[in-house]
């Protein structure tokens, strides 16, 4: 059974030391665990303060984003590569990055490669939108966005890969997902990653879902079947909020 993770997405909240002060309460709650990870993905400018502050028994940190060139003249941009040691994780193809900021599915592909290429786990983001799941396009955008996500990865490198289920039309809406709804898009997510990699890879991948991850609905979604975590937006800025989420982790390894 791999670790329960459990991620923090912050987007652009909290400033340098709104964010201190988060992780100075988190620290207080939340214990280390063999069976749950918890990852913290503040602002860029938040995260050399934080990556001394923190409990690494505790806490690994992420990005939210990087560029996949090394460096060059790209200006207010901060590289996958400048973020080597510092974090653990970088999320790739949020949708806010897919639909605000227009990234392609190439990009998505080079940043992937850039995040293993400097040692650090990408976590792959995929979702349909509402209209693409009312027009029954949900299995096609899936297989769509990991394959292209997944282009540049060998099979050697796939371990290192995460990939999150987030539903666009679930994401800041408090519109919640069913549970059936989520276990049919990871499954659809672990087929692909099957056909590209073989079955046993497609097993090992850790897959996330996304989406109004709150501390009522956290333990629900956690024991989806093939769900292996949760990336909480919202309802990570609370310290109260995402550490009962960490709490319904603990309570689900214990009963397991
Ligand atoms: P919310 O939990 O605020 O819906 O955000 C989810 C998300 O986008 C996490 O990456």
């Amino acid at each position: 059974m791999s670790r329960i993770l459990i991620a923090g997405n912050w987007k652009m909240h909290l400033n340098v030391s709104q964010a201190s002060i988060l992780v100075h309460r988190l620290q207080e709650r939340i214990k280390t665990h063999r069976d749950v990870e918890v990852a913290l993905f503040p602002s860029m400018l938040a995260m050399q303060p934080l990556s001394m502050q923190i409990d690494r028994r505790k806490f690994r940190l992420g990005a939210q984003d990087g560029h996949f060139k090394d460096e060059g003249a790209y200006t207010g941009e901060v590289s996958i590569s400048m973020l080597r040691e510092l974090v653990h994780y970088v999320l790739v193809g949020h949708s806010e990055r897919r639909h605000i900021f227009g990234e392609s599915d190439e990009t998505i592909g080079h940043k992937v490669a850039a995040a293993v290429r400097n040692d650090i786990s990408p976590i792959l983001c995929v979702g349909e939108t509402k209209d693409e799941r009312s027009s029954k396009l949900t299995s096609q955008i899936l297989h769509n966005q990991v394959t292209a996500g997944l282009k540049n990865v060998t099979s050697r490198e796939i371990k290192h890969i995460v990939i999150a289920y987030e539903p666009v039309w679930a994401i800041g809406t408090g519109d919640i997902a069913k549970p059936d709804q989520i276990a049919s898009a990871v499954a659809t997510i672990r087929s692909n990653v099957a056909h590209l990699y073989g079955v046993a890879p497609s097993k090992r991948i850790r897959v996330l879902y996304g989406g109004s991850v709150n501390a009522d609905v956290a333990r629900a979604y956690l024991e989806i079947d093939g769900v292996d975590g949760v990336l909480v937006g919202g309802a990570s800025l609370n310290y109260h909020s995402f550490s009962s989420i960490v709490g319904s982790a603990y309570r689900l390894t214990r009963e397991r």
